[in-house]
């Protein structure tokens, strides 16, 4: 799989792909993963990427051309699945929503920014806007480094266990049960006894039936 992700802060995206888990896929060459300074398409001598919004509202709004520019050169090179554009205004993204954006081969995310886009670039360009939830961030870097690193880590051989990747929370709608770890007991604070008996029957039915009453303590939401 590929993703481009365009963004004016670079150097925000530059720490979270460059270790653990997404190094070792992108060395392993499951991955391809490219920065793109939207800058380097900026205007003028100052290389602008933002002008005033028309109708006189207040915050900057980042302009068609240098967008439309970099997409252009991007589709040049290569089809794209899905042109994303991460805004606080898109769908709420979930497991489903990576799941299938797992399945693809080259996706694009153009952060977002400032007062937002010049609209007719999500009318023309994006094929996709995500949220990463009902709230504001000052960009979308953090929201594209949250689906890169969802989406990846559930390609085929970027977790070693694969059975820990469908066994996550979510992948069917329950929380995950606790784990443990040794001691067994520790300063008087025990592992469940039942985790120990060796007895592989009771042990998934425990585990179920914790996932099944964490669900319905934290996220009932999640059982409708
Ligand atoms: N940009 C600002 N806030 C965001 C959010 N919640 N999700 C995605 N992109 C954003």
């Amino acid at each position: 799989m590929r993703i481009d992700i365009i963004t004016v802060l670079p150097e925000l995206l530059q720490g979270p792909f460059d270790c653990s888990i997404i190094k070792r896929a992108r060395d392993k060459g499951l991955l391809e993963i490219e920065i793109h300074n939207l800058r380097e398409y900026g205007l003028g001598k100052h290389r602008r990427v933002d002008d005033y919004a028309f109708g006189g509202s207040a915050g900057m709004v980042m302009m068609i051309e240098p967008i439309d520019h970099i997409i252009s050169d991007l589709k040049k090179q290569r089809e794209y699945d899905e042109v994303i554009y991460t805004s606080p205004d898109g769908e709420t993204f979930n497991q489903k929503i990576a799941n299938s954006l797992s399945l693809l081969k080259n996706i694009m995310i153009l952060c977002g920014h400032y007062k937002g886009i010049d609209y007719r670039i999500r009318e023309h360009l994006i094929t996709k806007e995500i949220s990463i939830g009902d709230y504001v961030l000052t960009g979308g870097e953090l929201a594209a480094a949250v689906i890169t690193d969802t989406v990846v880590r559930i390609i085929p051989g970027v977790i070693s266990d694969e059975q820990s990747a469908l066994s996550d929370s979510f992948q069917d709608n329950l929380l995950a049960p606790p784990v443990y770890t040794r001691p067994a007991d520790y300063n008087g604070w025990k592992v469940p006894e039942v985790l120990l008996s060796g007895h592989e029957r009771n042990i998934r039915e425990w585990e179920f039936l914790q996932a099944v009453e964490r669900t319905q303590r934290i996220r009932p939401d999640l059982l409708e």
